[in-house]
């Protein structure tokens, strides 16, 4: 079986005061040597660096980017490129976050070109797929995640495709409290590993990590991991809180 992969997203929250407190807290916990599974957090841009030095005795927290730029540089304001990414020692990037599709227009075909650029560069892109409630109210879920891998996987490199991460997060049950069940959970990832055999081969789906997300937390996590077919989770909310952290990572052993 993968080992478990708990990724905190910290979207727009934190500044170095609260990181720095987050650090303190987090590495003085005695729980620390008991966690057996992989696990990182996903800062701002702006606080990626400051938050990975910090981190830097820790080898095994991962330090994942929110997003990424397809090209690798030029006249793109605003934007940071996967290259300046590596460059700095960031290897893992978040892809496709439903709030990013929402609130930032970022498209199946935008997606898939990042997906390919991190694969290409031998970066690991978390890419993130789910229905929002009216999809799922009227049983299109299915459809509409088969539809986002076929687009965003398009023309990946069999390869290195094992290197990717898939992150089921139903939108209905981000940040709303309102989780999904585990039995949905375990029922996508199934859905999920199967049409990764379709786009890849049995070999790669089988290494290929599937994340759920949405309202994860220290008291819940333990429902959703304890099975084969989740790998880990992709955590908001509860991540922001060092010691809710550790008792969620130790509940993913
Ligand atoms: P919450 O855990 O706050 O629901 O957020 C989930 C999420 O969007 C992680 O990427």
């Amino acid at each position: 079986m993968n080992k478990k992969l708990i990724i905190g997203n910290w979207k727009m929250n934190k500044n170095e005061k609260e990181i720095k407190s987050f650090f303190d807290s987090f590495s003085k916990s005695k729980d620390l040597n008991s966690i057996k599974c992989e696990y990182g957090v996903a800062p701002t841009f702006l606080d990626l660096m400051y938050t990975k030095e910090l981190f830097s005795k820790n080898k095994k927290m991962i330090i994942a980017s929110q997003d990424a730029h397809f090209e690798k540089s030029g006249a793109f304001t605003g934007a940071v490129s996967y290259q300046q990414l590596k460059d700095h020692g960031i290897n893992y990037s978040i892809i496709g976050h439903s709030e990013r599709r929402e609130y930032f227009n970022d498209t199946d075909e935008v997606i898939n070109k990042k997906v390919i650029t991190l694969i290409e560069n031998d970066m690991v892109p978390i890419l993130c797929v789910g229905e929002n409630l009216k999809e799922r109210s009227k049983k299109k879920h299915f459809k509409v995640v088969a539809k986002q891998l076929h687009y965003d996987l398009n023309n990946v490199n069999i390869e290195k495709a094992k290197n990717i991460v898939i992150a089921y997060e139903p939108i209905w049950a981000i940040g709303t409290g309102k989780s999904a069940t585990s039995e949905d959970a375990i029922e996508m990832a199934k859905f999920i590993r199967q049409e990764l055999k379709t786009l890849f081969n049995e070999e790669v789906a089988k290494e290929i990590k599937i994340l759920y997300g949405g309202s994860v937390n220290d008291k819940n996590v333990k429902e959703y991991l304890s099975n084969e077919f989740v790998d880990g989770a992709l955590v908001g909310g509860a991540s922001l809180d060092a010691s809710k952290f550790i008792e969620l990572l130790k509940g993913a052993n």
